[in-house]
């Protein structure tokens, strides 16, 4: 199909941090979205994971029409009964024993804080994570992500950062010294190609962090809110972090973070903040995406679709993919070749989908996508990949 002209106006003012896709995006139901030739797309991008119920979601639009004429802001230093009503249900639905919640804007500021609270409470710098691993774009995450041409451009990146290959449990012995404040790992690294934790690994992280005197932080910022099909990842692994930081999902794509601490984590007032950080219209989305998770069956229809999709992946035959893995409604096509090709064929067809590195698709369509949906992105990619 080839696409029509748009009929927009599109800007050169905008510093091109992201090299744009060529396609102008005007309107959403559910997992589909128009651009504004009139042409639909099945979206297996959720807005990089984070739409997670989609687009126009009517419950979402209600919430927000009905906080945008109540209250629209409110300083850290009130209570607001949508922010309390999330916090309750998040220290309540979080792993373990974590229950402190610091409500910011962004998967970066969760882990941003997360560094801070660690140095702070443990008086060590060291910092912990693993190669391939991604944790944002501000100088903590940043220097923590393992991205050396970043660290190069930026450097010098913060001290006391170094890194260890993902399931590596042997490296952890060593590198978990009496300097290092925090061990920072994914579940599912998703942007690094979703390479999947092997429960051995991760369990002997936790071990070794306690005996250690390190705090171990988990960032679901990606994983977290049903994406791999149950609440947080962590659950699968019985695993009970220190810090858990969290964004993306949490308000369905609206601008959400955050961090949420057991009590060997110390923060005292004057510590940290944030202007936006808790916004009434952010707590209303955050709230009713609660509703939506804990509705009957929910996540173990997000649960089952990742089956059939991952299923039906691995049934098609086409001599570029290596391998199809990933949880739930994560998860990455590993080729042979470059993805991005793939990735523009995709949209050809009508798909949105990502990459995670240069040789693996990735889909993270919205947990609310259909059966029906997940089929036909499966008949575009079997069309599309070479047999
Ligand atoms: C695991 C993980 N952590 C942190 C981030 C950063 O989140 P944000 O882009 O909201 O700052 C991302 C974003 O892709 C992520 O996947």
């Amino acid at each position: 199909m080839t696409p029509m002209s748009s009929t927009a106006t599109r800007t050169s003012h905008e510093l091109d941090v992201y090299g744009k896709r060529g396609v102008t995006l005007v309107r959403g139901s559910g997992a589909q979205l128009w651009d504004d030739t009139g042409r639909e797309y099945i979206d297996c991008m959720s807005a990089h994971g984070a739409a997670i119920l989609g687009h126009a979601h009517p419950q979402v639009a209600e919430a927000l029409e009905r906080q945008a004429r109540t209250l629209t802001s409110c300083p850290g230093s009130f209570y607001h009964p949508g922010k309390d009503k999330l916090i309750e249900r998040l220290a309540e639905r979080c792993p373990g024993d974590l229950d402190r919640v610091f409500l910011c804007n962004s998967g970066t500021e969760a882990v941003e804080a997360a560094i801070k609270f660690a140095r702070a409470s443990t008086g060590r710098p060291g910092i912990v994570a693993a190669k391939r691993g991604f944790h944002g774009r501000t100088f903590g995450a940043m220097s923590a992500s393992f991205n050396p041409k970043h660290h190069e451009l930026y450097a010098p990146i913060v001290p006391g950062t170094r890194f260890i290959a993902f399931n590596d449990t042997a490296a952890l012995e060593d590198v978990l010294e009496d300097d290092v404040a925090m061990l920072l790992l994914e579940l599912v690294q998703g942007e690094g190609g979703v390479h999947v934790a092997e429960p051995s690994f991760i369990l002997r992280a936790q071990e070794l962090c306690r005996e250690r005197g390190i705090l171990l932080v988990i960032d679901e910022v990606q994983t977290g809110f049903g994406r791999t099909g149950g609440w947080f990842a962590c659950s699968r692994y019985g695993l009970s972090p220190d810090i858990l930081c969290l964004a993306k999902g949490i308000a369905g794509g609206f601008p959400m973070g955050a961090v949420v601490v057991n009590d060997k984590v110390r923060v005292e007032v004057g510590m940290h903040g944030s202007t936006f950080g808790g916004n009434p219209l952010a707590c209303a989305v955050a709230n009713t995406v609660f509703d939506v998770l804990e509705s009957e069956g929910f996540l173990e229809s997000v649960a089952e679709k990742g089956r059939y999709l991952k299923e039906q992946l691995r049934a098609i035959d086409s001599e570029a993919i290596l391998e199809v893995r990933g949880r739930g409604l994560m998860v990455g096509i590993a080729l042979k070749q470059k993805a991005r090709p793939y990735l523009e064929a995709l949209a050809e067809q009508g798909v949105l989908a990502l990459t995670a590195g240069p040789k693996v698709l990735r889909l993270l369509p919205p947990l609310v996508i259909t059966e029906k949906e997940l089929e036909q992105v499966v008949t575009t990619l079997d069309d599309v990949l070479p047999h």
